[in-house]
């Protein structure tokens, strides 16, 4: 594995893995964008201030102790009232756009279009006029995991109404802001908030209580269903005088065969069907990919159900489905290598024991402080030639990468570390494998509350200081790398 070569020789022989890595000298390209993201919930704070309605994740943490540190988001960054900091920072960096998303449940409290809230309007509207007068792109985020409470309480993701709940919401998104946004991303990492959120409701509840295997495939059709319908919607009444661009945000580690054996090989390709296939082979090809389907037919015939547990499309489904994308946006933070999972047989339903593929990391592949994310970039390089080979060569956006560090390193020398591999695994896929990469986005912009682990870890390139009420924001030494990186466009002249 080279990604394994190049972590261990340099960890051994110099304790600096960047200096024995080559580094590029390539420039990126004119065309190329760089910028910063984060979430409203992650960020934003006043969680039932103006107007704002509960969701999900404001009833979850207060209800439930998951969150590692016992923290909350109730304050976060406090960006509800210190965006003009966020803009700064975002200015200083030089980014040209930034990725945040909209609170559905801050625009619409109840969900529905019965009301609307005046201040959450407002507050989007200032944001995105700032960016914009910064000469800032604003790139919009429709839904990042903050499903309004009374969706929730519907069955949230799992009720098939949600496909119109959320038209009608991002309906109003076009409406409200479509004239100053060109890049729209209706849903993030739908295989995290699908398959792997779900863990937590197993670890409280129990597996008998949670219907896994069932509302893994039933939230991820719903899914696709929304983000198809909203893409039409988007095409037949706004494209032609707004002009913007949509996708939807997928998240995969890149699997790669722990061996040569042709188990692991075919390991490998099982849990890239299930991870990103579930998704992206629907709006390439229109339908599933096939060892999911059979998979999962398979298994819910043998377990007893009447009915596979991955829902089809109608034949209308799939001409919405296919194609319903202007570029592929990822989310990439790490890779796995995959074997074989044969101790796992089909006794229980559930989308692990469906693909029945284990994963490890390779313990050559320097850490973070979050136990899932190891330093691989090959993976990644790899990743972005396994789409364009297999999904038609299509536009690809990075809309989210970025490295987890501990509480308070201003000196981040290993976000940095990251960083530089990471972006020179994208220029050797850009020039040399001819990866149509146009747009790449640090996550994130500032430390923020990361979910189940509260602020115990850190991705920001910026320091926020939870500890004071202004919730001061310092430039990390990575903030002075990706300045100069965008500013130089280049990964050797720092
Ligand atoms: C992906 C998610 O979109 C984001 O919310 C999260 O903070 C980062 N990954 C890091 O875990």
């Amino acid at each position: 594995m080279q990604c394994k070569w190049i972590v261990t020789g340099c960890l051994t022989l110099l304790f600096n893995w960047t200096s024995c890595q080559e580094i590029s000298n390539l420039t990126f390209p004119d065309s190329f964008l760089f910028g910063a993201a984060s979430s409203a919930y992650q960020i934003e704070g006043a969680w039932n201030e103006s107007g704002k309605g509960p969701s999900k994740w404001d009833f979850i943490i207060h209800a439930v102790p998951i969150v590692v540190d016992g923290s909350n988001a109730e304050v976060a960054c406090d960006s509800y009232h210190r965006y003009n900091e966020d803009i700064a920072a975002l200015k200083e960096l030089g980014v040209n756009y930034y990725r945040f998303s909209i609170a559905w449940p801050r625009l619409l409290p109840r969900g529905f279009l019965n009301e609307i809230n005046p201040d959450g309007v407002q507050y989007y509207n200032n944001l995105i006029d700032g960016l914009l007068a910064e000469g800032i792109e604003p790139w919009v985020t429709i839904f990042h995991a903050d499903t309004p409470f009374p969706i929730y309480y519907l069955g949230d993701w799992n009720n098939a109404n949600i496909v119109e709940y959320f038209t009608d919401y991002a309906d109003l998104l076009f409406q409200l802001f479509g004239d100053r946004i060109k890049t729209w991303l209706t849903i993030n990492e739908p295989l995290m908030y699908c398959a792997t959120f779900i863990k937590n409701a197993v670890r409280f509840l129990g597996q008998v209580s949670v219907p896994t295997g069932v509302t893994e495939y039933l939230c991820g059709h719903n899914v696709l269903r929304a983000h198809a319908k909203t893409y039409r919607l988007y095409e037949e009444k706004y494209k032609s005088s707004q002009k913007g661009r949509i996708s939807i945000v997928l998240n995969t580690d890149f699997s790669m065969p722990a061996s040569d054996s042709e188990a692991d090989v075919n390991a490998a390709q099982t849990k890239r069907d299930f991870d990103l296939g579930w998704f992206l082979h629907p709006l390439v090809y229109g339908d599933y990919p096939q060892r999911m389907i059979d998979n999962i037919g398979n298994h819910s015939s043998a377990q007893g159900y009447p009915f596979s547990r991955l829902p089809s499309f109608t034949v209308k489904e799939k001409k919405d489905i296919i194609g319903a994308y202007d570029f592929i946006a990822i989310n990439h933070y790490t890779s796995e290598l995959t074997v074989p999972n044969n101790s796992s047989g089909i006794t229980v339903s559930s989308y692990d024991d469906d693909h029945n593929i284990a994963t490890f990391k390779d313990p050559s592949w320097a850490g973070s402080a979050a136990s899932w994310l190891k330093v691989c970039p090959q993976g990644f390089r790899e990743m972005l030639v396994y789409l364009k080979n297999h999904y038609k060569n299509p536009e690809i956006v990075i809309t989210e990468q970025g490295y987890a560090d501990e509480p308070n390193t201003l000196n981040d020398m290993e976000r940095i570390n990251y960083y530089r591999l990471y972006l020179n695994d994208a220029l050797k896929a850009i020039y040399e494998d001819g990866v149509k990469l146009t747009a790449y986005t640090a996550w994130s912009l500032l430390d923020s509350f990361e979910w189940d682990s509260g602020y115990s870890i850190r991705f920001g390139l910026y320091h926020v200081d939870f500890e004071d009420g202004r919730r001061t924001r310092t430039p990390k030494e990575s903030a002075r790398f990706y300045k100069n990186v965008i500013s130089t466009r280049k990964l050797t002249d720092l």
